[in-house]
């Protein structure tokens, strides 16, 4: 049986994607630093009908030691790790870059980039030894070089997580690990609402509302689509992505004839 582990999967598209592999029979390794929300999302992973083991950590994607410790806990309990996604990710306050302070600015670039390099770090060594293993990134707003007012500091961080995951696939090509990227689009979850993980509220503009009930989506809607893509994926330096230019393009020749409302 198979072993995935998701950082930042209690809830929004971390839990809904767990919810996913659970169906697909593996054992699902939650981890996060809300330990009420990981409470919650547990509850609902073991709810789903499936053989794996459901296990959960209370972790910070920050700190090498906390992640040293997730890897060791898991395999003390399942056979192997195969697939590891990190998903951890905040957002920032809708603000413009002078206007944030330095904790924020660390905080955000700690967790969107520097945990995904400390994880990577951390779970290579080990799938080396086991000679196979898949890491998938979670790019977001700016991993495609987008830019716009008030999303610099987030932006930023996502474009070096992209450059780090190419990078990353690149030194792997030669060994049996693969490394690639999910590209979820728009979903409304806590993130939007919420600025730095469980910080400063984000009031939506209009303007956004409008932009999200058109590209939007619930994070199930994703992770039903990306997860049996990255069940299926024995390919390196791969990305999957949900909302394609194409599918963008239909949704707002589709805006012009049927309101979507996905607030409700
Ligand atoms: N919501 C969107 O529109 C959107 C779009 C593109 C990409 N993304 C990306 O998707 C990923 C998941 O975001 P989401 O929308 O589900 O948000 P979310 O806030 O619902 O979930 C993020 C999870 O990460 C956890 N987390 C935060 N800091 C952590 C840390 N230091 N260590 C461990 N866990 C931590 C949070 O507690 C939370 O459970 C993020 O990487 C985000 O950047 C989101």
């Amino acid at each position: 049986m198979k072993t995935v582990v998701i950082t930042g999967s209690a809830r929004g598209f971390g839990l809904e994607m767990m919810k996913e592999f659970r169906k697909y029979n593996f054992n699902c390794v939650l981890c996060d630093i809300n330990d009420e929300e990981l409470k919650n999302g547990y509850n609902e992973v073991i709810n789903i009908n499936g053989n794996g083991k459901v296990l959960s950590f209370v972790m910070d994607v920050t700190k090498k030691e906390d992640v040293i410790k997730l890897i060791n806990n898991t395999l003390n309990e399942v056979n192997s790790i195969d697939i590891w996604i990190n998903n951890a990710g905040v957002n920032q306050a809708d603000k413009y870059f002078w206007e944030l302070d330095e904790n924020s600015i660390n905080k955000l670039i700690d967790i969107d980039l520097k945990g995904t390099m400390i994880c990577s770090n951390s779970i290579i060594p080990y799938m080396l030894k086991q000679n196979s293993g898949a890491i998938y990134n979670v790019e977001g707003y700016g991993s495609n070089d987008a830019k716009m007012p008030k999303l610099t500091l987030y932006g930023t961080a996502k474009r070096g997580l992209t450059y780090f995951t190419e990078s990353l696939a690149k030194e792997v090509d030669n060994t049996n690990i693969i490394v690639g990227k999910i590209t979820p689009g728009i979903m409304l979850t806590n993130f939007v609402k919420t600025s730095l993980g469980d910080g400063e509220k984000i009031i939506m503009s209009e303007k956004n509302k409008k932009i999200y009930n058109i590209l939007g989506d619930y994070p199930e809607t994703i992770a039903k689509f990306i997860v049996p893509k990255v069940i299926n994926n024995n390919k390196n330096n791969v990305k999957f992505v949900w909302l394609t230019n194409f599918k963008a393009f239909t949704r707002f020749i589709g805006a012009i004839f049927k309101k979507r409302d996905i607030f409700k």
